[in-house]
């Protein structure tokens, strides 16, 4: 489906905001599209009584029209008017879980739109219990047709900037509701048979629901066979995907799982900071069982290094296994892994509510495969694999659907939305500075902006900023940059290398420097010569790739090293070529100065 941007910018509005609030409200029901914060994920609503809105929302979401889209209300009292019988199954599960993470399918009145239940004579009604989605919805007033706030395919989003990232310019505006308490969709519960089928898992469990029936269970809706039309018609269509492979880390047999009947988390991911320090503390039994959770995420990651070097790695993991790779101390394999720490290792609710941003987070790091930590338990547990599953393509149960859409443009954020920020600069270095680093420093500086912002990846909530400069080791002061490389850099990436005036290398400069890279091998080895002291942040183009374990091979299996012949006196073509290699190794390499300056895409 065709995806048009029908405004500059969509508004983002405070939660606190109760003009904006109304006005949202007021657009909603004018037939505009709005994203709102629920406990489970943010979802785009409209009126649900108002066909044209509903196209509206599939439109956005790029989603097939086929899949019925849940009423959310503000009010009990509005069930009546969206469906044509209450059953006393439907009523009792409303009694016990609204409002909450429930969506309860029943017949449908003839108010609700046939786009928003895509035909079916079935609708599912939710009642959320986030306070700021039961203000706008009884602001409202209608019913309000709301799938989840993410671009169909991709993982549902838990926050307004993932839904900024997915909905900016497709949508009016988007009340920013915090973090999702819970970060898994709604438990969908069929309840128009005289049994309540599960259709989708979530935080309400099977056994919360069999808790409050009497003389019956509730079914599990198994896998689609053959032909039989789904359900729940989302069912079919591949979900949650990030763009990187998702392999899932089996948990040991055995292990105690906590946050398993999770109702309510405090709606945030826990602090559980956990550090090599810690890991001294434990038992044997206790490092026994850490180990062997961790074994398969290290296993796993070597084995992926060893076919592929370049191969980079995700961990969606909790703090403890991090601390266990800490203290590895294997520079490669960290290197090559960016970490996503849900919280302790064992608790499923932190991992559930972490899960999406945290694959939406990996996947902007630009990583390969993710591996993600599986829970073998029941309850919270199989909300958070049946969606970890369908995010690893273990699609046994549907039908081939969409494919994976093409990366979207990032939304960056402003760097003040940090509480802090911490700042961190690489060097080029060559000889005269005229040529050769000064367009290493100019691609750099180009990457570094297509890609801000960043965060550090240290201390939470804190932005980073990234500085990069260049000098010469022989060079003069105050020359202009070589005119053929200008117009070489020029034509690769539309700006020149006009504001760079060469300078000479001195041990101030060094000093303001985390990382300094050096043309050649030879300049490095001379930097490390005269200053034996800054050693651990001198590298070559060559030495900081094989220091990565970046074993480069030509066609032939022969290993490289980065060289680059300097062009002076050479022709124009020559320029060219130079400056679109050392463009190819930058962009190689930018994801590992990232990391190696402590810092993270976001
Ligand atoms: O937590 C949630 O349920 C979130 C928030 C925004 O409320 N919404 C959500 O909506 O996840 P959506 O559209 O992404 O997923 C709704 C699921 C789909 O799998 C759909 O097929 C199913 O519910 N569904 C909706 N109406 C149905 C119906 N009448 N019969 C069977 N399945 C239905
Ligand atoms: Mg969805």
């Amino acid at each position: 489906m065709d995806r048009e941007k029908k405004y500059k910018k969509t508004i983002l509005i405070e939660s606190d905001d109760d003009v904006a609030l109304k006005d949202a409200a007021e657009h909603l029901r004018n037939g505009e599209v709005i994203g709102f914060p629920t406990e489970t994920v943010y979802g785009l609503g409209c009126d649900a009584g108002n066909g044209e809105a509903v196209k509206k929302v599939f439109e956005a979401k790029g989603r097939p029209a086929d899949n019925p889209l849940i009423c959310h209300i503000g009010d009990k009292d509005q069930i009546k008017d969206i469906v044509s019988e209450i059953t006393p199954l439907a009523q009792t599960l409303i009694d016990a879980f609204m409002p909450g993470p429930i969506t309860i399918v029943m017949k449908k009145a003839d108010s609700i739109s046939d786009e928003t239940t895509a035909g079916l004579d079935t609708v599912g009604v939710r009642m959320p219990s986030h306070p700021v989605a039961n203000k706008f919805l009884k602001y409202c007033g209608v019913p309000v047709a709301a799938p989840s706030a993410n671009l169909s395919g991709r993982p549902s989003p838990t926050g307004a900037r993932s839904v900024l990232e997915d909905m900016d310019g497709y949508i009016y505006a988007i009340i920013d509701g915090g973090d999702s308490e819970f970060g898994l969709e709604s438990t969908v519960v069929d309840c128009t048979g005289t049994d309540p089928v599960i259709l989708r898992p979530g935080a309400v469990t099977k056994a919360d629901i069999d808790s409050v029936l009497k003389n019956k269970e509730a079914v599990m809706a198994g896998s689609l066979s053959g032909k039989e039309a789904p359900r729940s018609p989302g069912m079919k269509y591949r979900h949650y995907a990030p763009y990187a492979q998702v392999e899932i880390m089996e948990m040991p047999e055995g292990t105690k799982i906590t946050g398993d009947d999770a109702i309510g988390t405090d709606g945030k991911i826990a602090d559980a900071k956990f550090t090599i320090e810690d890991l001294k503390k434990l038992s044997d039994d206790e490092a026994k069982e850490l180990v062997n959770i961790a074994s398969p995420f290290i296993l796993r990651s070597r084995e992926l290094l060893s076919k592929n070097p370049f191969t980079r790695i995700g961990l969606y993991c909790g703090s403890e296994i991090k601390a266990v790779y800490d203290k590895l101390n294997d520079k490669i394999l960290s290197a090559h892994t960016e970490f996503c720490v849900y919280g302790k290792t064992v608790d499923v609710s932190c991992a559930s509510h972490g899960l999406f941003e945290g694959l939406r987070f990996l996947d902007v790091q630009e990583v390969d495969v993710i591996l993600a930590q599986g829970f073998n338990g029941e309850g919270l547990s199989v909300a958070y694999m049946n969606r970890l599953g369908k995010a690893a393509g273990k699609k046994e149960e549907l039908t081939p659907g969409m494919p994976a859409p093409a990366r979207p443009a990032r939304t960056p954020l402003p760097i003040d939305a940090f509480k802090d920020t911490f700042t961190g600069s690489v060097l080029f270095v060559d000889d005269n500075n005229i040529s050769l680093s000064a367009c290493c420093e100019a691609l750099m500086r180009r990457m570094l902006e297509k890609n801000e912002p960043y965060i550090s990846n240290s201390e939470a909530d804190t932005g980073f900023e990234i500085y990069c400069e260049s000098a010469g080791l022989t060079a003069m002061d105050g020359l202009d940059p070589d005119s053929q490389m200008d117009k070489a850099v020029r034509e690769l990436t539309g700006l020149g290398l006009c504001s760079i005036e060469s300078r000479r290398a001195n041990p101030a400069i060094y000093d303001c420097n985390d990382l300094i890279l050096t043309v050649r091998d030879e300049q490095a080895f001379a930097i490390i010569k005269a200053f034996p002291e800054i050693k651990d942040k001198v590298f070559s183009l060559s030495t900081f790739a094989a220091a990565n374990g970046l074993v480069m091979k030509d066609s032939s299996g022969r290993v490289m090293s980065i060289s680059v012949p300097d062009p002076s006196g050479e022709n124009y073509e020559t320029y060219l070529h130079t400056a679109k290699a050392l463009n190819a190794w930058l962009e190689i390499l930018f994801p590992y100065i990232l990391k190696d300056l402590g810092a993270s895409r976001v």
